[in-house]
């Protein structure tokens, strides 16, 4: 067997890469290092729980521990982060913590345990924003405007030294933004679904204008797992798709694919530093390893609503905090238990 490790394997894109690595390589078993924030949810991972190829341990990346865990691993796939903007403008110090500081620290666990393979899981976000014409390629300046996207572009200055200094295996990848199952409602997509089907308000921001570029987070799983092997070491891979669409047409579409009023959309004050406008440029990946999103944007958008709307245990809990009190029994959080 070989040991891959996945942090943040409990949250949204990191438990879809759990399970579609556990499908996709029968040979492979997966240690998720997850600290359960409450982005963390171990509902995504319900059915798998009992499976005897994945090990789940509550630890913050933070922790010393990291290197026990990271001892015996092959390949590590780094998506574990504090990743929601807007959390980022009330509250950079935890941003800090998690995505500079835990990154350091797992990258020299890494290191020592002389990992063969390691993806850093970055964002478009690094690059900043784009006006009405262009694309970000990997060259594009680094030049992000909240503090989630600073600390992100920190970690990957962390792990592109790293390269450098020490020759550490590493490719970072630079996504634009996922949609899908197991997303917390708190994120622009499952958060208008979830409110439309609750007949509440849907919360634009600024004019709604804002346009970001949309990837169904299969295809980023399977652009992951390519990279996993066949990226080349010390490179940046950007990820994207051709689906640019602004907010308020997004926002629209949704009510329209729930039957809901266009009357619920509300517009609401607009976040500061809102980047405008997001788009990837992902001739690289495509040249290289031939990989392009297979899922078209409005199959999957209704697949998505589909999957909320029949999802509704896992969306209540989300939302209502309970998800938190659950399958305490699954996970490993003592190092007597991990041994
Ligand atoms: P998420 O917030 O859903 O999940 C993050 C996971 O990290 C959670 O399970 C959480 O418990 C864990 N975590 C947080 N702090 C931790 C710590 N200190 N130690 C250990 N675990 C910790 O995030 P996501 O949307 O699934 O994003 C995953 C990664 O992909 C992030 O690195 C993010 O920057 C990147 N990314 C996200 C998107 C997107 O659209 N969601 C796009 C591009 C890149
Ligand atoms: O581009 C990749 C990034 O995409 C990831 O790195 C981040 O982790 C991820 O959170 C996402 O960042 P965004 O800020 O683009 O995503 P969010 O879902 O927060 O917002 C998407 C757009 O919708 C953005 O223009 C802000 C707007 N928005 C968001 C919320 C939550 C609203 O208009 N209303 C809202 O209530």
């Amino acid at each position: 067997m070989i040991k891959v490790l996945i942090t943040g394997g409990a949250g949204f894109i990191g438990s879809n890469f759990v399970r579609y690595m556990l499908e996709r390589h029968s040979d492979y078993q997966i240690v998720v290092l997850d600290k359960l924030t409450y982005a963390g949810n171990l509902l995504n991972l319900k059915d798998l729980l009992n499976e005897p190829r994945l090990t789940v341990v509550r630890l913050d990346l933070c922790d010393p521990g990291v290197a026990e865990v990271v001892s015996g691993c092959e390949f590590v796939v780094h998506l574990a982060a504090e990743s929601h903007v807007d959390r980022s403008i009330h509250d950079a110090a935890v941003f800090v913590r998690t995505n500079v500081e835990g990154t350091l620290q797992l990258v020299e666990c890494c290191r020592r345990a002389n990992v063969k393979r390691y993806v850093q899981v970055s964002t478009d976000e690094v690059y900043g924003s784009l006006g009405p014409r262009g694309k970000f390629t990997e060259t594009s300046p680094i030049d992000p405007s909240s503090p989630y996207s600073a600390s992100k572009a920190a970690a990957d200055m962390l792990v592109q030294s790293y390269f450098r200094t020490h020759r550490f295996p590493a490719m970072i990848t630079r996504c634009s933004n996922n949609y899908g199952p197991y997303q917390f409602p708190e994120k622009f997509i499952p958060l208008m679904i979830s409110q439309a089907l609750a007949n509440q308000n849907l919360p634009v921001y600024g004019d709604g204008q804002n346009v970001r570029n949309w990837i169904h987070v299969t295809d980023h799983c399977v652009a992951l797992d390519l990279i996993l092997h066949r990226g080349r070491e010390g490179q940046v891979y950007n990820i994207g798709g051709p689906s640019e669409c602004a907010n308020l047409t997004l926002a629209r579409r949704i009510l329209e694919l729930t039957n809901r009023p266009k009357s619920l959309i509300k517009f609401v004050t607009d976040r500061p530093g809102h980047d405008r406008r997001y788009a990837i440029n992902y001739g690289k990946l495509k040249k290289e390893m031939g990989w392009e999103p297979a899922i078209e944007f409005e199959q999957g958008l209704a697949q998505t609503i589909e999957w909320y709307e029949g999802n509704t245990v896992w969306l209540e809990t989300t939302k209502n905090g309970e998800y938190r009190e659950y399958f305490k029994k699954y996970y490993l959080h003592t190092a007597a238990e991990r041994a």
